[in-house]
């Protein structure tokens, strides 16, 4: 059994965001935020604290006084991002007053927190995934204490669950709920466990209250989030597949998502739940990482080519409309071409909507780093471009589909690269662009396809 966080501590960092609320100061705050959703769902509580506490949010480094990087270190080329913009920042620090925090799952590896107190003195907060809710209090203690060293207070243990802090959510129509945390898998590559801990569910009552009341308030989809949903377990006899169908009842709420949930999990009790239920999203994300069973072996995920094979088919069968985006990664140690080849069969046997692929990284401390047989960056990029091509053709294809037909879509907002333009996105995840009255946003309706043009597709209203 998870402990949560006791509710007296929640109320003792309540206080402080009302302690520096009365210090009366005007910053702007920026967050810099890395990685995947779960990071995204943390970085809507920093800044639903920083709100709290009277700040505002900027866009740019250039005009903050607060600024956070939520680190990633999924992969090596995440943490050398971070490191370029905490360089860039140290010209800015003095005339800003600025205060630098440096939270995420880059915190959580003692090499990262050896190399920013050697060289990088700007770094005044460091803290990790475990304890995100004492943020106030740490950021408190900078703010009265002006000759107060760096502060560091980074947890080595799992963290437990807490509720009842602000969340800001970035839309007033869609969600994202954190679920679950962490991860006991230990694929052989991934750096998760080590920097997330182990898992840890939210009770089920604390989530479908916050469902309800964002029900309440006008929020259609929900996502829920976690480095493993299907292993959801809060306690004995709850499942995912229970929560699922809990969900599935509040009113309101017209879609559901979730992700990822890990193949060697998904239960014949889930995919009923989907099958009979009108709000969960079809499009099932299932990750493959590779296609050749030897290769899987060795990565730990816990099935062969045929199981994951069979379990879409099984899915299928029950869920005729679902449809499957992967992750792959290429160039795993002791990667053959004939695996290589395995892993295009099952891309080209599961049809996927999307691939989401990635070149092998070594993390430091994972069971990969010390394998033999890892594979020279030349052969790498050459497979993943081969990956790539036939996951491009694949994609083309599924949007040509798309093209004069009409799709019911969820408004999502203005599109990001052009104003006058909104963006929306039908059941199964695929973009459409429209001209149309801003009063659309948060709606349901129908567009008719007009082209494709292969991230997203146009549509008109009829
Ligand atoms: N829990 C999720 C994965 C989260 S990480 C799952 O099991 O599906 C997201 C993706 O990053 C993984 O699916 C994997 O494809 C990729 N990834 C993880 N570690 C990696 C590494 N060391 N190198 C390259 N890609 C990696
Ligand atoms: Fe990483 Fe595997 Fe856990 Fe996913 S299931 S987070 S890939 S260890
Ligand atoms: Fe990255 Fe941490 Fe997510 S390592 S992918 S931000 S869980």
């Amino acid at each position: 059994m998870i402990n949560k966080v006791p509710e007296s501590e929640i109320q003792n960092q309540i206080e402080y965001i009302n302690k520096i609320k009365t210090l009366g100061e005007k910053r702007n705050y920026c967050i810099n935020t890395m990685g995947c959703k779960l990071n995204e769902a943390d970085s809507e509580k920093l800044c639903g604290m920083l709100d709290s506490m009277g700040y505002t949010q900027v866009e740019e480094f250039e005009y903050a006084n607060i600024v956070i990087f939520n680190t990633c270190s999924i992969r090596e080329n995440a943490e050398e991002k971070v490191f370029g913009k905490l360089g860039e920042l140290k010209n800015i620090k003095e005339k800003n007053n600025m205060i630098i925090c440096f939270a995420g799952c880059m915190s959580q590896e003692p090499h990262v927190i050896e190399k920013i107190k050697k060289s990088y003195s700007q770094v005044d907060i460091i803290f990790g995934t475990h304890n995100l809710y004492k943020f106030p209090e740490m950021l408190y203690n900078k703010l009265t204490n002006n000759n107060q060293k760096r502060i560091v207070d980074v947890w080595d243990i799992d963290g437990e669950i807490y509720e009842g802090l602000p969340i800001k959510r970035q839309s007033k129509t869609q969600a994202s709920i954190i679920i679950m945390n962490g991860c006991n898998n230990f694929c052989s590559y991934c750096i998760v466990p080590y920097v997330r801990g182990r898992e840890r569910s939210r009770q089920p009552e604390d989530i479908l209250f916050e469902v309800n009341e964002l029900a309440k308030d006008g929020c259609k989809e929900i996502l829920l989030l976690g480095q493993n949903v299907n292993s959801y377990n809060p306690r004995e006899g709850y499942s995912f597949a229970n929560l699922l169908a809990d969900l599935d009842k509040i009113d309101g709420i017209d879609i559901i998502k979730f992700t990822s949930p890990h193949p060697k999990d998904f239960k014949a009790d889930v995919i009923d739940v989907i099958a009979n239920s009108k709000k969960i999203s079809r499009v099932i994300h299932l990750p493959l990482q590779s296609g050749s069973s030897k290769v899987l072996q060795s990565m730990n995920r816990g099935y062969t080519k045929e199981e994951y094979l069979d379990l879409a088919k099984r899915i299928k069968e029950k869920i005729p409309d679902a449809l499957f985006t992967t992750d792959i990664i290429v160039g795993f140690p002791g990667e053959t071409e004939e695996d290589f080849e395995d892993t295009l069969d099952v891309v080209r046997k599961m049809d996927y909507e999307q691939v989401f692929m990635f070149i092998y990284s070594v993390r430091k401390g994972t069971r990969a780093e010390k394998m033999e047989g890892h594979i020279p960056e030349d052969i790498k990029s050459e497979r993943f471009n081969r990956l790539k091509a036939l996951a491009d053709g694949m994609l083309e294809e599924s949007m040509n589909k798309y093209v004069g037909t009409t799709q019911r879509v969820l408004v999502e907002g203005e599109s990001k690269t052009n104003k006058d333009m909104l963006t929306a996105r039908t059941s199964s995840n695929k973009i459409v662009n429209f001209e149309g009255p801003k009063d659309l946003i948060g709606k349901e309706i129908e567009l008719k396809i007009v082209s494709q043009h292969v991230w997203y597709l146009k549509g008109i209203i009829e």
